[in-house]
């Protein structure tokens, strides 16, 4: 389990540029450079293989503790490492809610336990979720947990007052509070896209404004106390422009946007296949090309995946009665290739920015995010961008199958994955 076997990637594509071979040691990238050698290392041939910072989500639902039959942190964090990722903020809507330090905390031990990769718990912002008074977030914040990141994601904080009070209470320690942007009175029984296909479906429609509203109240909230922000799978163009303006102002306003949204349009719910039932919904194409504009052009900073594992029995069933939520870690990758670097939107650079280096600032997460570069703790990614997979839902490591992609041929694999010098994945495969 220690750092102590060495190995030397040899000939792989910094960043998706120039070539290179790594040399990982002690935990550390002890060398980057041409014609490397070392007595005793593994070697690691890279070639034609791009080499990134170990990804890291800021938006995982693991399940446990109280869903196990959904996904646990061992089969949840396993997905994680297969997909590429180092680190994964665990979200609080478990049962019980990850609303105290010992919850926080079990959370965080059950991840060192499994070590597939690094297990960073969000706090909610609310007891028990229910929106009514502020959770201990000062005690998650001093736990073994650390907590920075708080929110009542699948429930948006939808009381000023109490959002307010968030902001304020966060500055003290450096946190940030992650919206999960839906204002609940515009979206009661809503059940898709809002739209000339929700009438044609006869679905309920989930208006683009009540996303945009709570964001448009947010960033001026968090102007106004002085303190940060971030939001939660943005979905919508309207959502973009207010990113935009907030970030004209100077606001420390931060923002991801899931895989899904954008690759997959509204269209999907004409098959009224729960695989695509997901909160916020998918959009119109308008809203996927903005969507991409804005993640290019930085006003969304980041790639998180949702990662919304549910059980057979809550997702095998009408749409009306499924629950919300897709699978992400094991394709966000390959999502991201498709719609955004072969499409020439993205380079391998910035996909290593806005899935590593920026969403491991948002979370203050230390030894993440960090360049491809000597003395840089060895979490790192290859990835094989030249090869098409067919999504097989039970091929998956996690415990759900609720996957949208089932079938779908993807671009790249990952074909290795290091956490501190230490190999999770060699050959695709979870050593
Ligand atoms: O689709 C979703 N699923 N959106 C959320 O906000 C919550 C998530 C879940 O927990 O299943
Ligand atoms: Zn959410």
């Amino acid at each position: 389990m220690s750092g102590a076997t060495s190995y030397i990637v040899k000939g792989a594509r910094v960043l998706g540029g120039a070539v290179s071979d790594l040399l990982i040691e002690d935990g550390f990238l002890a060398e980057v450079g041409l014609n490397l050698t070392r007595a005793g290392a593994e070697t690691i041939e890279a070639d034609g293989l791009v080499a990134l910072p170990g990804l890291v989500d800021l938006h995982t639902h693991l399940r446990e503790p109280g869903r196990e039959d959904a996904e646990t942190v061992e089969t949840g964090t396993a997905a994680a490492a297969l997909g590429g990722f180092t680190a994964v903020h665990a979200m609080a809507n478990t049962d019980p809610v990850a609303d105290t330090a010992g919850v926080v905390e079990q959370v965080w031990r059950l991840g060192r336990e499994a070590g597939h990769c690094d297990v960073q718990p969000v706090g909610a912002v609310t007891v028990g979720l229910a929106g009514e008074r502020l959770a201990e977030l000062g005690a998650m914040a001093d736990s073994a947990a650390r907590v920075r990141v708080f929110s009542d994601d699948g429930h948006c904080v939808s009381d000023a007052v109490l959002m307010r009070r968030a902001l304020e209470y966060v500055k003290a320690f450096g946190g940030v509070v992650a919206q999960h942007a839906q204002e609940p009175r515009l979206t009661e029984g809503a059940q898709m896209n809002e739209g000339e296909l929700s009438g044609v479906l006869g679905l309920q429609g989930w208006p683009a404004v009540a996303e945009e509203a709570i964001i448009a109240r947010d960033v001026l909230l968090a102007a106004h106390v002085g303190s940060r922000l971030h939001v939660c799978h943005v979905s919508t163009a309207g959502s973009v422009e207010i990113l935009r303006w907030a970030k004209s102002k100077g606001w420390n306003v931060t923002a991801e946007v899931t895989p899904h949204h954008l690759l997959l349009t509204d269209e999907m719910a004409r098959s009224y296949d729960p695989a695509y039932k997901v909160n916020p919904p998918l959009r119109a194409p308008e809203d996927v090309s903005a969507l991409r504009a804005a993640l290019a052009d930085g006003t969304i900073d980041a790639v998180a995946t949702d990662h919304a594992p549910h059980a057979s029995e809550d997702k095998d069933c009408e749409w009306s009665a499924a629950a919300p939520g897709m699978l992400g870690l094991e394709t966000a990758l390959s999502v991201v290739q498709e719609a955004m670097v072969d499409t020439g939107l993205l380079d391998w650079a910035e996909v290593a920015d806005r899935m590593s280096v920026r969403p491991a600032r948002i979370g203050g997460l230390e030894g993440h995010g960090q360049q491809l570069e000597a003395g840089a703790a060895a979490n790192l990614v290859l990835v094989d961008p030249s090869v098409r997979r067919t999504v097989d839902p039970f091929a998956l490591a996690s415990r759900s199958r609720n996957t949208p992609y089932a079938g779908h041929s993807l671009p790249g694999a990952v074909v290795a994955t290091f956490l501190r010098g230490r190999a999770t994945v060699i050959d695709g495969k979870l050593t």
